[in-house]
């Protein structure tokens, strides 16, 4: 079984964000051991490189490989420079044993809230989806905007702009997860054969009415995966359970 952890909106720098809660997360999923993290975006609030500095500290003591991808807060004030210094890669690509491959895309524009992948990207993913459907590879797009808008978050602003193209090609290459945040609430929704999961916000208190602090756990074994939402501190629930195709 492969177990992969999903975690999103630090917004560290930010006077929202909790290092207590942070700290608990760190030590909750390092008992977990998972195979890896996919962190969907907003480590920082303001993409300053200080802030980048203080969260490589926190991502440090994840004891799991983990993977990264920018949010809008992290492209502000030339922080997407400042990503790619410090952290990695804004896209990039992983297969792991020709098993699965994990997608990480860039969807923040520099300055700005709203998000795009832009046809350079959308044609790179495209190719790198056509190798998984031929080797019949398992496969994940982690990315920080919601590609479908997500219920409880009022009025929709950031969709992708050109989440109609991405859907379009995600589902037609029938991606198993596609990994989002920015919304900062918990969702799940399953489109075709592919399944589109929000992760809510680790550790900023930037939340909506009684929804805490989360994370998702995917447990993926040969036959089905397996999708919990972890409150940190706090409860831990089946969010979905789905049949694999291969
Ligand atoms: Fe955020
Ligand atoms: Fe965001």
């Amino acid at each position: 079984m492969t177990v992969i952890v999903h975690i999103s909106d630090l917004h560290i720098g930010s006077g929202s964000f909790s290092e207590s809660v942070l700290m608990d997360a760190i030590k909750e999923i390092n008992a977990l051991a998972p195979d890896m993290i996919i962190l969907t975006g907003d480590i920082t609030n303001r993409g300053y490189y200080g802030e980048f500095v203080k969260a490589m500290e926190y991502l440090n003591m994840f004891k799991s490989p983990l993977f990264a991808i920018p949010g809008n807060h992290d492209s502000r004030n030339l922080g997407n420079q400042s990503f790619e210094e410090l952290v990695g890669e804004r896209s990039w690509k992983l297969t792991k044993d020709n098993e699965f491959t994990v997608i990480g895309l860039d969807s923040s524009i520099p300055d700005e809230n709203r998000g795009h992948i832009g046809l350079p990207q959308h044609l790179w993913m495209e190719h790198q989806l056509d190798d998984c459907v031929i080797a019949e590879r398992f496969s994940i797009v982690a990315l920080h905007h919601h590609v479908i808008p997500i219920p409880n978050t009022g009025r929709e602003r950031n969709v992708l702009s050109d989440a109609g193209d991405i859907l379009k090609t995600l589902t037609t290459h029938e991606v198993d997860l596609v990994l989002c945040g920015h919304k900062h609430v918990p969702n799940i929704w399953k489109i075709n054969d592919t399944i589109v999961v929000n992760s809510g916000s680790l550790c900023s208190n930037k939340l909506r009415g009684k929804i805490g602090n989360s994370y998702i756990i995917y447990n993926i074994n040969d036959k089905e995966i397996e999708v919990f939402l972890n409150h940190v501190g706090g409860e831990k629930f089946l969010f979905g359970k789905f049949q694999r195709k291969y």
